[in-house]
This record gives structure tokens, C-alpha cells and sequence, in this order.
């Protein structure tokens, strides 16, 4: 299949090296990497292993750092349903760089975003969700008074002004290049590539000075990060800068999607932690067909859902990823050992995870901006 990377469609084989060419990107080179472990005294594991693949002027965000200008984060979730274990990815490493850099984050829910582009959701569904899927990140251990969350909806008289100025100074033909829109397209979504962008300049509008922002998140998320560097410079503000993570694969398999309306496709955080187990036991595997089979010829750990989830997300130490990869790799562990690996580690997070989210609660009020 071709490879297909919208902000609201990732499908195919994703050939990264060629999304860098065509969004424009860049590598995350061995001196980026050394700069960065420079700065942070060690390097989180998604940086090690190449998981946060490509950036657009980190380097420039440490010069400033470097000069004594802090840097804010930004980032965010379409609340089109639960959260599952892809959209955390980025919320993970955003978490280590904010207890890294001792920095504040900025988390976006886009509530009006899915609203208009899913015809089967309604704004009180989307609103709803945004306040649901905000519990998930709450949860994830960011600091009271560092991290404020906001609502579009909730939000809109602030976010409404910066997203009119970006808006101004961006065409129909520039937004019809960058997200494909089309003569059917509702104007809703038209104008929504502003809203996504104004957030990049909400910490300078609020703090009434230029405030350097870096955006984790996957690369289907670039395209707006293209527009919104383009008005920078007439609108006074920084260029935002942005790190760009992989996409963790659906579980059926390594170009298989995660989607809310297929629950064996994706762990939700919501999930029973049984009921996850299940899901990772019927996952796409690696191994060869039968126990001879695999004894023989080993497994393939490229392709196999549990591998990548422990190697992108559950399985933090490299000397272990290293011995499960060459262990199922030769044969000598099984596809049923590595899957209850997985399944173990994955109900502990999900039993503290939701123990997080329940009392996340009661704190809600503590993280949001309202108008
Ligand atoms: P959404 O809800 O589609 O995705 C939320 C975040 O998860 C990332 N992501 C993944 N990462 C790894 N593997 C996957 N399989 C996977 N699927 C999704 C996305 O890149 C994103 O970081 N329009 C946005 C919401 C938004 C936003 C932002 C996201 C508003 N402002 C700023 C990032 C940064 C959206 O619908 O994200």
C-alpha cells in the first residue's frame, strides 16, 4: 500500500528518510543527540533508539537554552475517543523533557478539530472526550502549575485572537497544498489549521514576551507546524521548534492502524487489564508457524507487535531489549514468552495508570485554562 501522512490519516508503509525529504525535515544527528545528552545529563530511551527520528531547529532551541532563555512545550490530543498506547508515546517523552528541563507544557484538546472533521461525533461527544482523554495525561505524572491543559471550545476567546492573526497571513491555496483540502471540505476545517497553530504562540502572548516552544509529537503532525513557521517571523514570534516521533503500530500488525471503532486494533488506557492481556495474545506475531519451526528458523522481531511495543514504549533498558531481540530472534524465545512479557508489563501500567487517572479527577481544575 502507499504510504499515505496526513494529520488525519497515516496508512501504508512509512518510509521515514522520505517523509523527511518531503515535509522538509530534519535527521536527528549524532551531534544533535550529543548536544542533547549535554544538556540533560543522560538521553531518554526514545532519543537512544532513534524513536524521536527528526526535528526542526532543536538546535536552534538549544543556542537559546544555552544563552539562558527557557523553553516551553507544546502539544496535544484530538479527543475523538480513548486514548490508547500511540498517542502517549509523545506525552511520555514530552513528560522526561519537562523533568528534564524543568519545563512548562502547554497541552492542546481539539475538541472543535474532531467535531468537524468526523461526521459521526457531535461537540458535546468531542467535549467530552477532550476532558476524558485530558485524565491520561494528568495521569502520566506532569507537575501541577507547570502543565496547563485547554479545551478549544473552552478556550476560544485567548486561542481565537492568536488564530485569527495566523489565519490572515496563510492562503486558501497554502492551506490547500499543505492538508489537501478540497472545494467539499467544510470551512471549519479550513480555518482549524489556525487554532492548532496558535497555541505555538500562546506562551509569548501570555507571558508578553518571545518564549521559545518545542513540540513532541509523531510527524502526521508536521504539516501544521509548516504553516505556523511561516507567519512567525511577520507575526514577531519564534519559529516553533518541533521533535517528531514514529508511530506505534496497531496491533494486527506493522502496517496495521489503531482505531477506536476496531478495539483488537489498539490498548486503550481505559482497557481492563485482562481484557488488554487477551488483545496481546491474539497480536500479530513474528515467530515462524509452528514451535519446530521457530526453534529452527527464529523470529522476526521487525515485524512483531509485541517486540515493538516492549521496544518503543514498555521496555526501557537497552541490555534487556538487546537479549529479548536476539532471543527471539535465534529461536531460543518463543512467540508465547515474549507476548506474557509484554502482557505483564502492560497491566502493571494500565492498574497504576488507571489508579492515576481516577484521583487526575479530583485535580482536573488544577491544570486547566479556561476563558
Ligand atoms: P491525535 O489525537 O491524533 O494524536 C495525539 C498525539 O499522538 C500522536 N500519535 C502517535 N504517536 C505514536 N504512534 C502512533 N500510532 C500515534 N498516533 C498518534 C500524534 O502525533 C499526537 O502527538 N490535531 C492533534 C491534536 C493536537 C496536537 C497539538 C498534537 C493539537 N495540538 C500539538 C501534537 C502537538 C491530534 O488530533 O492528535
Amino acid at each position: 500500500m502507499a504510504m499515505k501522512v496526513t494529520p488525519w490519516e497515516v496508512s501504508g508503509h512509512i518510509d521515514y528518510d522520505k517523509l523527511i525529504q518531503s515535509f522538509g525535515t530534519k535527521h536527528i544527528s549524532s551531534e544533535l543527540l550529543k548536544k542533547f545528552e549535554k544538556e540533560a545529563g543522560e538521553l531518554h530511551f526514545m532519543l537512544r533508539r532513534r524513536i524521536f527520528f527528526s526535528h526542526r531547529d532543536a538546535d536552534w532551541l538549544f543556542e537559546r537554552y544555552d544563552k539562558g532563555e527557557k523553553f516551553v512545550l507544546y502539544t496535544g490530543r484530538g479527543p475523538s475517543g480513548d486514548t490508547h498506547i500511540g498517542h502517549i508515546v509523545p506525552w511520555i517523552f514530552a513528560k522526561w523533557l519537562q523533568d528534564t528541563f524543568d519545563c512548562e507544557m502547554y497541552f492542546q484538546l481539539t475538541d472543535d478539530e474532531k467535531f468537524l472533521h468526523d461526521d459521526n461525533l457531535t461537540a458535546d461527544q468531542t467535549h467530552k472526550y477532550a476532558y476524558e482523554n485530558a485524565l491520561d495525561v494528568i495521569a502520566l505524572g506532569f507537575k501541577p502549575g507547570k502543565t496547563f491543559l485547554f479545551s478549544n471550545f473552552d478556550y476560544s476567546k485567548t486561542l481565537y485572537r492568536i488564530a485569527a492573526n495566523v489565519a490572515k497571513l496563510t492562503t486558501f491555496s497554502t492551506a490547500k497544498a499543505v492538508f489537501g483540502f478540497e472545494n467539499s471540505t467544510n470551512i471549519g476545517m479550513v480555518f482549524f489549521p489556525a487554532m492548532q497553530a496558535a497555541p505555538c504562540f500562546l506562551p509569548s502572548v501570555l507571558k508578553n514576551k518571545n518564549v521559545p516552544v518545542l513540540i513532541p509529537a509523531a510527524i502526521d503532525q508536521d504539516p501544521y507546524w509548516r504553516i505556523t513557521r511561516d507567519v512567525a517571523d511577520k507575526l514577531g514570534y519564534y519559529k516553533p521548534a518541533a521533535i517528531h516521533s514514529r508511530f506505534l503500530p496497531g496491533l494486527q500488525g506493522p502496517e496495521s492502524k489503531m482505531s477506536a471503532s476496531v478495539p483488537d486494533s489498539a490498548i486503550f488506557t481505559t482497557d481492563d487489564p485482562k481484557a488488554a492481556r487477551k488483545k496481546i495474545m491474539k497480536s500479530f506475531s513474528g515467530g515462524a508457524g509452528t514451535l519446530e519451526a521457530h526453534r529452527k528458523h527464529g523470529g522476526n522481531p521487525n515485524v512483531d507487535t509485541a517486540y515493538q511495543y516492549l521496544y518503543n514504549v514498555f521496555e526501557e533498558s537497552d541490555g534487556k531489549i538487546k537479549d529479548i531481540h536476539d532471543a527471539y530472534k535465534s529461536g531460543a524465545m518463543t512467540t508465547g514468552e515474549i507476548k506474557e512479557m509484554l502482557a505483564k508489563k502492560v497491566e502493571t501500567f494500565l492498574k497504576k495508570h488507571q489508579e492515576n487517572r481516577e484521583k487526575a479527577r479530583k485535580h482536573l481544575d488544577k491544570f486547566l485554562l479556561k476563558d
